[in-house]
């Protein structure tokens, strides 16, 4: 529901309030973001009061403290803005006064070209307010939407060049927003490739700036474009927490800024660094949609409200909304060396198990034997699947499992057939050799040529053979940009080929990949409902990559695979059982040689299979707690539960085995505490109120990374 009341904008979602004003001086400024409160006039609320060495405009307003909805740097704003624009007299100037508002019943703003929320079938609300400089010529309508079933706000900003002239966009946030309660910590999501994502939390000291930014090409291993704003005391289950997360695939940027009066500014949106964009007289220049999504229930309600975010209104596949394939891969089985053979061998061991799709990884087209050449040449290497990839599926088919393939179509090695034809076609500067990346290239996806090619070499395949799931990869970070803002340019094109191919084939799953989980970004996720978490497949080191990534992004969409020990990055022996266990927690497959493996190991995967069955539904839709953190200690436990708290998934691991201690406790959460839950391995009844309130002393095997899974059910 939206209200405008006086001079004041209310935003109310299921339970929290948004609440902006029209100051006296007409500069659109922030009042609140936090629990729902009363629907009141709150226009005269925000002080101008003059303190300390201000800025000031006349004698009386306009200072620089002020906490503006997007603010310009330069005027009376000496804190960093939102926006900078270049005008026509060479200076960046800027001072947005309020013009107009209106309401949209029913809609959230489709960003054209870009990833973006939508309405499904919540009831979402949008405000529009149209801010204005007529001194240069700029407009800015910022978009705010509202929905009465969730707990967030969607913003972003439209920016139209009003001149005659041309107008230089340096930097266009997507959401700016001043706190000014004091005292936060910011949590964040740093790492590399295979320890993607790190749970980070730092102090925001007085006058300290925190640049939470990625200038990496894609989103990037090394930076997530998603944080948290959280009180001193907030921890999982308890305190105030705002979750920042941008619906963008390229250079990003979250900065939280405590000014000399500890008052804290967040801005997210597109990293301004490497950033320009000429916008010519009449031309509108759109910013990603940013997600702010608030809770008083610590962490864990900021991620279940994410969670229903993502899985209801982000990806339109009908795959988002249906239970995944268990899939075999054979990268980590076969690496490139495979043959037909050995791979019809690994299905025929597959389906007996229950395994339900194969899924052939990199090495199958070109004449691609190592990472060295064959990128951009889509077709398929006859020495190695002399069927082709269209009989290769059929025989996969035959065998009773669905088809799926690999591919990297946003890359091209120097040693390839595409390069020799066109060099042109690759990210590249005059006069300079590109750098290369795992020995590739990427192509300039700027380019609507390029992107027609991609689109055709892929839709060539999926046309002609029965691929009912794609994983597209991304194995490199740009360099070579050919201009400032070429980043976002590249970023367009890569919607563009999604949305092209997703169009065309619809019953497709698509999974993204980039290294593991290098572009593990909301944008990615609004075209493939599910990402290959990480290239490390440990199931220790797993239990940190998918904890902290599941602050923010569902199980739905984490991609986790049972592989071989000793695991191949980190040459650490974990049981079978450990190994899938860990695995629920995602979208689960198999990612090993089966032909190689001994009988009993073939029986348990089976019965593994047999519990996925089971739970596969659940961790996709159900709520998520974590009740113990690998971040804090030697214990790493999750818990789902039914949106109707019927059923309860509970994932314990004991990560190192002590010598005489007592375990820690777990203390399950988000139950009916009237109801009674049956074990349904051992019949045991507990309620639901021992479960939370007096907790479960786990009983683990004597061994290092032992773990337990049960589920419950209501009696
Ligand atoms: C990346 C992916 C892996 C695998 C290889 C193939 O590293 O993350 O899963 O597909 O590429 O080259």
């Amino acid at each position: 529901m939206i209200i405008k009341n006086g001079n004041t904008f209310h935003l109310v979602g299921k339970s929290i309030s948004y609440i902006m004003t029209v100051g006296r001086c007409g500069d659109l400024l922030h009042y609140y973001f936090g629990k729902k409160m009363a629907n009141k006039d709150y226009s005269d609320r925000i002080m101008d009061k003059e303190y300390g060495l201000l800025t000031c405009v006349d004698d009386y307003c306009f200072l620089e403290t002020l906490p503006y909805e997007y603010p310009a740097y330069g005027y009376a704003d000496l804190r960093d803005p939102a926006y900078i624009v270049g005008n026509l007299d060479g200076n960046t100037v800027s001072r947005l006064i309020y013009k107009d508002y209106a309401i949209v019943e029913n809609e959230v703003t489709h960003i054209d070209g870009m990833p973006y929320i939508f309405a499904g079938k919540q009831k979402p609300d949008t405000l529009k307010i149209t801010l204005a400089d007529d001194i240069i010529g700029l407009e800015v309508v910022l978009s705010y939407t509202v929905f009465e079933e969730y707990d967030v706000i969607l913003r972003s900003a439209e920016i139209i060049n009003r001149t005659e002239g041309d107008m230089n966009i340096e930097s266009a946030y997507s959401a700016s927003i001043d706190f000014d309660k004091g005292c936060y910590d910011l949590v964040y999501f740093p790492g590399a490739w295979t320890r993607e994502r790190e749970f980070t939390r730092t102090e925001i000291k007085l006058g300290e700036k925190i640049d939470i930014s990625n200038a990496r090409g894609g989103s990037g291993h090394a930076m997530n474009p998603f944080v948290m704003l959280c009180g001193k005391d907030a921890t999982e289950r308890n305190g105030d927490v705002y979750g920042f997360s941008l619906i963008y695939s390229g250079n990003h940027s979250s900065v939280a800024e405590c000014d000399q009066y500890g008052n804290v500014r967040v801005r997210q949106g597109i990293n301004p660094f490497g950033f320009d964009w000429i916008l010519e007289s009449g031309e509108s220049f759109y910013t990603p949609q940013c997600v702010l999504c608030y809770s008083a229930d610590g962490f864990g309600g900021i991620s279940r409200e994410m969670h229903d975010l993502y899985r209801n209104n982000l990806c339109k596949s009908k795959w988002a909304g249906i239970d995944r394939p268990i899939l075999i891969n054979n990268w980590e089985g076969t690496y490139f060396d495979f043959t037909e053979e050995k791979l019809l061998n690994i299905a025929k061991a597959a389906k007996p198990l229950g395994i339900e799709m194969f899924v052939l990884d990199d090495g199958w087209f070109g004449k691609r034997d190592n990472d060295r050449c064959s990128l951009g040449d889509w077709f398929v290497n006859e020495k190695k699947l002399p069927s082709g990839i269209k009989g290769l599926a059929e025989k996969m088919n035959a065998e009773g499992l669905k088809f799926g393939l690999w591919f990297e179509p946003e890359m091209v090695n120097p040693d390839s057939e595409l390069y020799r034809v066109h060099p042109d076609w690759a990210i590249s500067v005059p006069d300079r050799v590109p750098a290369k990346g795992r020995h590739q290239y990427m192509l300039d996806l700027a380019n609507d040529e390029v992107c027609d090619y991609v689109i055709k070499s892929v839709a060539d395949i999926l046309r002609e053979a029965n691929v009912e799931y794609v994983k597209w990869d991304y194995n490199r970070m740009m360099t070579d940009m050919p201009c400032k803002g070429y980043n976002h340019r590249y970023t367009l094109g890569l919607y563009k080929v999604m949305e092209a191919l997703i169009a065309e084939f619809p019953d497709v799953l698509f999974e993204g990949c980039a290294s593991g989980g290098g572009r593990f970004d909301p944008g990615m996720l609004a075209y493939s409902p599910q990402i290959w978490t990480s290239d490390n497949s440990d199931a220790v080191s797993r239990l940190k990559i998918q904890y902290s990534t599941s602050v923010c992004y569902p199980m739905s969409t984490i991609s986790a695979h049972v592989t071989a020990s000793p695991n191949h990055q980190v040459g650490r022996v974990t049981s079978l059982k450990t190994r899938a266990d860990v695995a629920c927690a995602g979208v689960f497959g198999y990612e090993l040689d089966i032909t190689k493996l001994p009988e009993e190991e073939l029986e348990e995967i089976k019965e593994q299979i047999k519990f996925v069955n089971k739970i596969r539904t659940l961790t996709r839709t159900g709520d998520l707690y974590r009740l113990q953190s690998p971040y804090e200690g030697n214990y790493c436990s999750w818990q789902v539960v039914s949106k109707d708290k019927s059923e309860v998934l509970l994932f314990a691991c004991r990560i190192l085995s002590p010598a005489n201690s007592k375990e820690a406790n777990i203390y399950l959460d988000g139950l009916e505490p009237a109801a009674d839950y049956i074990d349904t391995e051992t019949n045991e009844v507990w309620g639901g109120d021992e479960l939370m309130y007096k907790g479960i002393t786990p009983v683990y095997e004597n061994c290092d990374f032992a773990t337990i899974v049960k589920l419950f059910k209501r009696v």
